[in-house]
């Protein structure tokens, strides 16, 4: 086994990289670009290795994830706001939540999913309309947090629904907070704001375990694996508020990507239209058709792929392992890059360019290196809600296509900022007019 580490460096002595890390957005492509696509730093507090590329992402995420601790990669503040829910689970456990939690998120649960989906756009459509100039990020922050919190939480729309937002705007905002538990502190607020939505959550349990529903909670109280087991309170409620989490932000951020792009790129928003147009031909929007929209999905794998919600995931190494020559040592971080790697020139040609025809069933250019689009994750902890989150920008996407016209409003900073999850600086100021 090789033993030269990766080169990089540890930089200061306890605080290493971490101020870098958290300041620079070209943090990690500065270092790619000096040292290639393996080397290490220590950043937040542990000596990290940081592996870009397809076959980089395969290998933490599918063929080595024995040498990796998801529970361990992410920081402590996490574990107790979030709990022992599925990101922090690993092995067996890991393994059988997941199944029992699968049931909510596929098949015939989206199909039951999809009249609330549709009837909560439709009236932030008319809101859009009404207001005709707009800030679109806060807003499809609140659409996005109500349907997640009506179909995952049951919570019903209006004042409950604000109030589980304005508890979870706490909450998040604790998660990369220090951990000082003080009431009026960020963590402070953040544990409060957990321990109320924890509470919504155990209300709604209660209610669905004596009146079954077809919502996702009402699912999960169904749920049985094979010998029969089924999640305990305790675990559903750690569960739900991480679908929460999960859910909202991540699918926000893309979805103000998409209608950005679209506005920016007129010809493929006209592509995209007329194929809209053609469904709409055949009468109001369902199932089938959103099953039916091949455009639509090569627009959204290109926001997928430039602008990624997430940037990247952290491990924690349990075992040590050789990776391209280098050794990597028991103990270490390691970070996979999302965006750098479709960024990759070997994957995609003219990578900064937007350009969804490169996902066309000729050209189809993620299908060349395997873990090449990983906006999602990938292999076995892929992400759970993928299809509930492409179902809900399919539908958000066709109906904006179909009904109305926008463009961007001068005058704004379109820079895309990182924190807390990928968006244009401005929020993204838009126009939108009835087609
Ligand atoms: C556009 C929207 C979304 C994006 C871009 C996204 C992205 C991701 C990524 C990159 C991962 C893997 C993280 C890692 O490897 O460290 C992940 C995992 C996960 N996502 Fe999503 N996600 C989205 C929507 C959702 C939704 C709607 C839900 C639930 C309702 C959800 C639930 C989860 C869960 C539970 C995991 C962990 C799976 C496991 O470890 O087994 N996500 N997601």
């Amino acid at each position: 086994m090789s033993q030269t580490l990766p080169p990089g460096s540890f930089g200061l002595p306890i605080v290493g990289e971490t101020l870098s890390f958290l300041n620079d957005p070209a943090f990690a492509d500065k270092r790619q670009e000096k040292y290639g696509s393996i080397f290490k730093s220590h950043i937040l507090g542990r000596p990290s290795v940081v592996m870009v590329g397809p076959e980089a992402n395969r290998f933490i995420l599918s063929s080595h994830m024995r040498h990796f601790s998801w529970r361990d990669g992410w920081p402590e503040t996490f574990k107790e706001l979030l709990g022992e829910s599925l990101f922090l689970q690993e092995g067996e456990a890991h393994q059988r939540n997941r199944k029992l939690l699968r049931p909510a998120f596929h098949g015939k649960a989206l199909e039951g999913y999809l009249d609330t989906m549709k009837q909560i756009t439709q009236t932030y459509l008319k809101k859009w309309e009404a207001r005709g100039d707009f800030t679109w990020f806060g807003e499809m922050k609140q659409l996005t947090f109500e349907i997640a919190s009506i179909l995952l939480l049951g919570s019903e729309p209006g004042e409950m629904t604000t109030r589980l937002s304005q508890l979870f705007g706490d909450l998040s905002a604790g998660l990369f907070s220090l951990p000082l538990r003080f009431r009026w502190t960020p963590y402070g607020r953040a544990l409060y704001a957990r321990d109320q939505v924890l509470a919504h959550i155990e209300r709604v349990v209660r209610d669905r375990q004596q009146h079954p529903t077809q919502d996702a909670l009402g699912l999960l109280v169904q749920s049985r694996d094979e010998e029969g087991g089924s999640l305990s309170l305790a675990e559903i409620k750690v569960q739900a508020l991480l679908m929460l989490f999960a859910g909202h932000e991540t699918t926000t951020s893309m979805l103000t990507s998409l209608v950005m792009s679209l506005a920016q790129h007129p010809a493929v928003c006209n592509r995209a239209q007329a194929e809209q147009d053609m469904l709409a031909a055949e009468g109001p929007l369902n199932l089938d058709q959103l099953r039916r929209m091949p455009y639509l999905e090569q627009v959204l794998k290109e926001v997928e792929r430039l602008y990624p919600p997430v940037a990247g995931g952290f491990r924690r190494v349990i075992e040590s392992f050789e990776f391209n020559g280098y050794q990597v040592p028991k103990g270490w971080q390691a970070l996979y890059r999302i965006n750098a790697t479709h960024r990759d020139r070997r994957c995609y040609s003219e990578a900064e360019q937007f350009d969804p025809d490169r996902f066309s069933p000729e050209r189809a250019e993620h299908k060349q290196y395997e873990f090449s689009l990983v906006g999602f994750g990938g292999g076995p902890r892929i992400c759970l809600g993928l299809a509930f989150a492409q179902m809900e920008m399919k539908l958000v996407a066709a109906y904006l296509l179909r009904n109305y016209t926008w463009e961007l409003l001068p005058h704004q900073d379109l820079t895309m900022t990182p924190i807390p999850t990928l968006r244009p600086r401005s929020g993204l100021k838009v126009r939108l007019r009835k087609r």
